[in-house]
């Protein structure tokens, strides 16, 4: 999909639609009422006689009957301009386009978005593009037929923007190439296929990619990742990808960003047994592996002048004659014993060896991506993922980087008081107590393996794949949770340490 600039007046644009931003309880903004005008006024009357509201994903195509040259209008919703933040932003784009696609036009422009207090065009271009995504269908037969806009024209953001504007297209791809990847069923992703990914993204852009199997685990002493695998006959794999950008600044601070994924490419519990309702959604347990995998993809290609690694902990959770039992005691990479209570808390133990390996390799700063807790669904939903961090400082920066990518992240607290329910009476940690805090318990887990680094843990559980049918201006199935918020964080500290 081609995304264009324009400054020519939107009436005399040759598009299947002309797509007008409309919030509730406000009125036209000037641009839409010159155009209102030239169609005798019927944008105004929908408005009006409330049947359109301007909430957000309602779209009303009207045909515009000659008076101007789109064929079609578009209202489309922001809903309210006090809720619009940038994740409802992308949304409202989202389904603008998605809908557009149904209706069979080829060409779509969109008119400013302008009251509000934020530069939209990032958040209109991205809502777009991640409007185009459609999972990949494996079923047999004829194709369906694919309806795809061939070109969106943005108007009223002058022109002179294209650098923002594929920059942007490039944030969505990348969050559609984790939700593809989300989608993908876990006996094609696996953990040595995520390796190879992986492997190709590094080959395109020449970096540094290292894949440990088992041997090499072994030797490296990851032993929680090897336990997390060991009940599977497909072998983890611990993926690292470096990216040196900081050599390109005059003042290189020594920033090593280490972007960490959980891998788990299916997670049946282990012995510690899923219950079957929905066990199949268990196939996106390594959503936060996708999201750093598409997000070095994107930092590469766009050279930051920033160090950044991608370490992604890659195994399939499952019972079996060989599999870790709960009782186990296992002596993690950096020394720590963990006594195993529960085989189904697995994503604590590969991040665990995962913050090692990145330490080990010279990160100087660490945020991991995991569907880690079942729990962050209770605490926040589905509309944000659930974090804790041990840097206040490292924090703004995330928490910045989560705005402005419009990849809602909310901070919980870390209370020492909890820490006493990570002890264990055999080992020097527990992987799960019962009881309260879920989210919080399994932050303060992999927290334990940070060392003093600044570290921030993103908990996408829910976030990375929305199953509430009621939640509908939230993305539906897998959102590529954490992916923009990524990259942003990259940008962010690319200009930090300038
Ligand atoms: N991958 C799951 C978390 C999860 C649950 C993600 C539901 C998405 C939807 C994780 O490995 C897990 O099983 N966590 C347990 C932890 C518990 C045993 C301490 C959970 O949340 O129940
Ligand atoms: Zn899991
Ligand atoms: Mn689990």
């Amino acid at each position: 999909m081609k995304i264009s600039l324009v400054s020519a007046a939107p009436a005399a644009l040759d598009v299947d639609a002309l797509a007008i931003p409309v919030a509730t309880a406000e009125a036209l903004g000037q641009a839409a009422q010159a155009l209102d005008q030239a169609m005798g006024g019927v944008l105004g009357e929908m408005v009006a006689n409330a049947e359109f509201r301007g909430r957000i994903h309602e779209v009303l195509p009207i045909p515009a009957q000659g008076k101007i040259k789109p064929r079609r209008v578009i209202l489309y919703g922001l809903g309210a301009l006090h809720d619009l933040d940038g994740q409802r932003l992308r949304s409202a784009h989202h389904e603008l386009v998605r809908a557009s696609r149904t209706w069979g036009y080829k060409r779509l422009a969109i008119m400013r978005v302008e009251p509000l207090g934020m530069d939209a065009l990032k958040g209109v271009v991205e809502g777009a593009v991640m409007g185009t995504f459609e999972r990949r269908s494996r079923q047999t037969g004829p194709a369906p037929e694919r309806r795809e806009i061939d070109e969106v024209i943005l108007a009223g953001y002058g022109t002179g923007r294209e650098a923002e504007v594929i920059a942007a297209q490039e944030n969505a791809e990348a969050t559609n190439r984790t939700r593809e990847w989300q989608n993908a069923p876990a006996n094609e992703l696996t953990p040595d296929a995520l390796a190879q990914e992986a492997t190709r993204i590094a080959k395109r852009h020449n970096l540094e990619v290292e894949i440990l199997g088992p041997s090499e685990l072994k030797a490296g002493g990851y032993n929680l990742l090897l336990g997390v695998g060991a009940g599977s006959a497909r072998p983890p794999r611990l993926i690292r990808i470096r990216y040196h950008g900081n050599h390109q600044t005059e003042s290189a601070d020594g920033t090593v960003l280490a972007l960490i994924g959980k891998g788990i490419t299916f997670d049946s519990g282990g012995i510690s047994l899923k219950q079957p309702e929905n066990m199949s959604r268990m196939k996106d347990d390594m959503s936060g592996g996708a999201a750093v995998l598409s997000a070095i993809d994107v930092i590469a290609a766009r050279k930051l002048p920033l160090d950044v690694m991608a370490v992604i902990a890659a195994a399939e959770n499952m019972p079996g004659p060989s599999a870790q039992r709960p009782g186990d005691v296992v002596v993690s990479a950096d020394g720590k014993t963990v006594e195993i209570v529960n085989t189904d808390a697995e994503g604590r133990l590969v991040l665990a060896d995962a913050l090692t390996h990145a330490l080990r390799n010279g990160a100087t700063h660490m945020i991991d991506l995991a569907t880690l807790t079942g729990a962050a669904t209770v605490a926040i939903g589905h509309a944000a993922s659930a974090a804790v961090s041990n840097d206040d400082g490292f924090w703004a920066h995330v928490e910045r980087a989560a705005r402005e990518a419009g990849d809602r992240v909310w901070r919980l607290p870390i209370y020492a008081d909890y820490r006493v329910l990570l002890s264990s009476k055999i080992a020097d940690l527990r992987n799960a107590e019962y009881g309260e805090a879920g989210t919080i318990m399994g932050g303060m887990f992999i927290a334990e393996f940070a060392g003093a680094r600044p570290w921030a843990h993103i908990d996408i559980a829910a976030s990375a794949w929305n199953t509430n049918d009621d939640l509908s201006t939230v993305l539906r199935g897998p959102s590529g949770a954490g992916t923009r918020l990524c990259i942003e964080l990259a940008e962010l500290m690319a200009v930090a340490g300038r």
